[in-house]
């Protein structure tokens, strides 16, 4: 029994130790990943902001053709929204964009993205800045839902098999 417990102690040290590189290990492959995706977007922020020299404080809206709904930013704070995007749903720009071609609405992340534009803002406007129990401001971005996930886990069952595209749907 004397020797029992300092076997027992040593076998859970050892244990925890190996279960800790383990998930080291984890972190790291994560951060590459990561990494890369990050690598990936400011490629293309580095690119475009080389050929927007000199414009990075005009109105996006007078330099971009297709600005609907960041109207009045800047055109760095345009680039910088896209890298947050990116960021928030975990993706590259191609994930919205037809990296050849800026202004294309081809991609239906694009006009995906519009929508969760419009819905974030009216959520922040006009249900969390109502809420009274709380110390305001409260407020949501994407990142709040997405946390680097191109779909937030759904709550409760998912649809069984592919849901329908909406009527007038292109893509
Ligand atoms: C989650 C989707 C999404 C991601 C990711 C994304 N974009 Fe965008 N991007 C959009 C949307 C939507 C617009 C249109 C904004 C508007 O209507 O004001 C846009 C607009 C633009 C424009 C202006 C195009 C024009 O001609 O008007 C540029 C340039 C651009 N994005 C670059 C990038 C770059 C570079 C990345 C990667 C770092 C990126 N985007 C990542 C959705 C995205
Ligand atoms: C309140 C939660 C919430 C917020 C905030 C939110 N989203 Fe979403 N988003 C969702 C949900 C839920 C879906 C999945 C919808 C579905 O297909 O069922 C989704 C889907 C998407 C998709 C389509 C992805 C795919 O693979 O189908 C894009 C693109 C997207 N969101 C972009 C954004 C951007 C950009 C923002 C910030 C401006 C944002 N979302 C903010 C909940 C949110």
């Amino acid at each position: 029994m004397k020797i029992f417990i300092p076997v027992l102690l040593l076998f859970i040290g050892v244990s925890s130790f190996m279960s800790m590189s383990k998930s080291s290990e984890t972190v790291q492959v994560k951060t590459v990943l990561k990494d890369t995706l990050m690598l990936d977007r400011e490629k293309y922020i580095t690119k475009l902001k080389d050929s927007l020299k000199g414009k990075e404080s005009m109105v996006a809206d007078s330099v971009f053709k297709n600005i609907k709904s960041l109207k009045g930013k800047s055109v760095e704070q345009v680039l910088s929204i896209m890298n947050n995007w990116g960021h928030a749903l975990g993706v590259t720009c191609k994930f919205c964009h037809d990296v050849n071609d800026w202004t294309s609405e081809k991609s239906r992340n694009h006009l995906r993205t519009r929508e969760m534009i419009v819905m974030n803002d009216r959520l922040n406007r006009e249900l969390l800045s109502q809420m009274k129990g709380f110390r305001q401001p409260v407020t949501m971005g994407c990142i709040s839902c997405h946390n680097e996930m191109k779909e937030p886990p759904h709550d409760g069952p998912r649809p069984q098999g592919p849901r329908q595209r909406p009527e007038g749907a292109k893509n």
